[in-house]
């Protein structure tokens, strides 16, 4: 009797295994080589260079990786930029390479992270990639303004930029909300 129950189980389990498994792979659709492959990309493609806050390290300012690619730190109360020269040295950037001004106003690297609120949580894979394609919020909002070199990471393969949005996708959420751009004024332009 004994034996026949532990086949019995035996036979359910076996059975029940696919389902199991099926069940899983619904609930973590995870694509482990491609979000290797995305974050890669990202690292090779210097993303982090302007999404990443800084923090100071024996030779300035470094990557804070605990805030990865999370954009212009919403906190940080930067005073205004000072006036642009009128001679070769157009554009500045704060000590973060998070927050540039120059002849197009002043512009904040933004939450890459998904977060819902403040991140692209709500961009789909499709969002992500009209946006590199057009260079436009979503394919249909405004134009990303620079510094973000859409020119550049516009040569992304499709199956490249899919990578990248999972891998950013990946990261853990961080409530960041970066200020929207400050059109230029005639103070600041002159
Ligand atoms: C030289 C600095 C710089 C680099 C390098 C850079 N970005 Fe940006 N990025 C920005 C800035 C600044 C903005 C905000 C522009 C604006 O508000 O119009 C931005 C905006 C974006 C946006 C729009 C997000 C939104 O919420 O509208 C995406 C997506 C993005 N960057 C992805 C990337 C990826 C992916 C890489 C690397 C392959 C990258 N960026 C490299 C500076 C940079």
């Amino acid at each position: 009797m004994k034996k026949i129950n532990v086949i019995i189980v035996g036979v359910a389990a076996l059975l029940a295994a696919p389902l199991f498994h099926a069940a899983e792979a619904k609930k973590s659709p995870r694509n482990e080589t491609q979000i290797k492959r995305g974050e890669h990309l990202v690292k090779a493609g210097l993303c982090a260079d302007c999404h990443t806050p800084k923090k100071l390290g024996p030779n300035g300012p470094e990557e804070d990786h605990s805030l990865m690619l999370s954009g212009h730190p919403a906190g940080s109360a930067l005073p205004p930029p000072p006036k642009l020269a009128s001679g070769p040295w157009q554009i500045i950037t704060d000590g973060g390479l998070t927050a540039w001004s120059g002849p197009w106003g002043v512009t904040f690297a933004r939450n890459l992270t998904p977060d819902k609120e403040t991140g692209l949580g709500d961009w789909t894979e499709q969002n992500f990639v009209d946006t590199i394609r057009t260079g436009k919020k979503m394919g249909k909002g405004r134009a990303l303004l620079p510094p973000m070199p859409v020119e550049g990471i516009n040569n992304y393969t499709t199956d490249e930029l899919k990578a990248i949005f999972a891998y950013l996708r990946s990261l853990p959420p961080i409530k960041n909300a970066v200020p929207e751009p400050i059109p230029p004024t005639p103070a600041a332009s002159q």
